[in-house]
C-alpha cells in the first residue's frame, strides 16, 4: 500500500475489497423496513428512470425472484447505498448502485459492487455485466478500477409489460 492510500483510506479497499471503508458501515440484504429510504435513494439517483424502475414497482418484483441480491448498505442505521443483482443460470447482472449524494466518494459504491460479486459468485455465476447509460467516462473508470472492462456490444431493450396505472 502507498502512502498515498494510507492518507485516503477510501482507496485502501480496492486491495481488500471485502474490509468497509467506512466506520460504521453495514452492508446486507434488504429489509421492508428500508422501503422509504431506499424509495427516497433512487429518486435522487436516478431521476430521469421510467415508472417500471421505481421502487413502487421494482422492490416488490425484486423481492419475488432473488431478494437476497438486493442489497442495501447502511450507516447509523440509515440506508446509504444499494445495489441489486440478479444472476439468469448463466450471466449476472447489475442495477441500481447508487449512493445518497452526501456519502459519496468514500468507498461504498465499491463495497457494494464488491458484495453483489460476492453473492453472484456463491450462486456459480461465471461473469456479470452491466450497463452505464450514454457516455459517462467518469462513471465507466469507476468500473474500470473495479475489474470490469469494456465490450463492444450494442445494448437493445424491449419493455414487456406496462406498468400499472399508478406508476404511470
Ligand atoms: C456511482 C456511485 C454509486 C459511486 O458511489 P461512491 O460511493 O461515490 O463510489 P466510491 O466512493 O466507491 O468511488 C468513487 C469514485 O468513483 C467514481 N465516481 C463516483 N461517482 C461517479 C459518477 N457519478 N460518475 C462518474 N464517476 C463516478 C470517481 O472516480 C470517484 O472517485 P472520486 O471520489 O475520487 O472522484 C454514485 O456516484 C452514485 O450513486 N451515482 C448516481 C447513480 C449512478 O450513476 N449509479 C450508477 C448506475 S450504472
Amino acid at each position: 500500500m502507498s502512502s498515498a492510500d494510507e492518507e485516503r483510506p477510501r482507496r485502501s479497499a480496492s486491495s481488500a475489497a471485502d474490509v468497509h471503508p467506512v466506520p460504521g458501515l453495514q452492508i446486507g440484504t434488504y429489509r421492508a423496513t428500508q422501503f422509504a429510504q431506499v424509495r427516497d435513494l433512487w429518486n435522487e439517483a436516478f431521476p430521469d428512470d421510467p415508472p417500471r424502475n421505481r421502487a413502487e414497482a421494482a422492490i416488490p418484483q425484486k423481492l419475488a425472484v432473488q431478494p437476497d441480491l438486493l442489497v442495501v448498505a447502511t450507516l447509523d442505521g440509515h440506508v446509504a447505498g444499494t445495489v441489486m443483482a440478479g444472476y439468469d443460470g448463466h450471466r449476472g447482472w447489475l442495477y441500481s448502485l447508487a449512493v445518497r449524494r452526501e456519502q459519496r466518494s468514500r468507498g461504498i459504491g465499491r463495497s457494494l459492487v464488491r458484495e453483489a460479486e460476492r453473492r453472484l459468485a456463491a450462486l456459480g455465476c461465471t461473469k456479470v455485466n452491466l450497463q452505464v447509460r450514454g457516455s459517462n467516462e467518469r462513471l465507466a473508470g469507476f468500473y474500470e478500477a473495479l475489474g470490469f472492462a469494456r465490450e463492444e456490444r450494442i445494448s437493445l431493450g424491449k419493455a414487456l409489460l406496462e406498468c400499472g396505472p399508478d406508476l404511470g
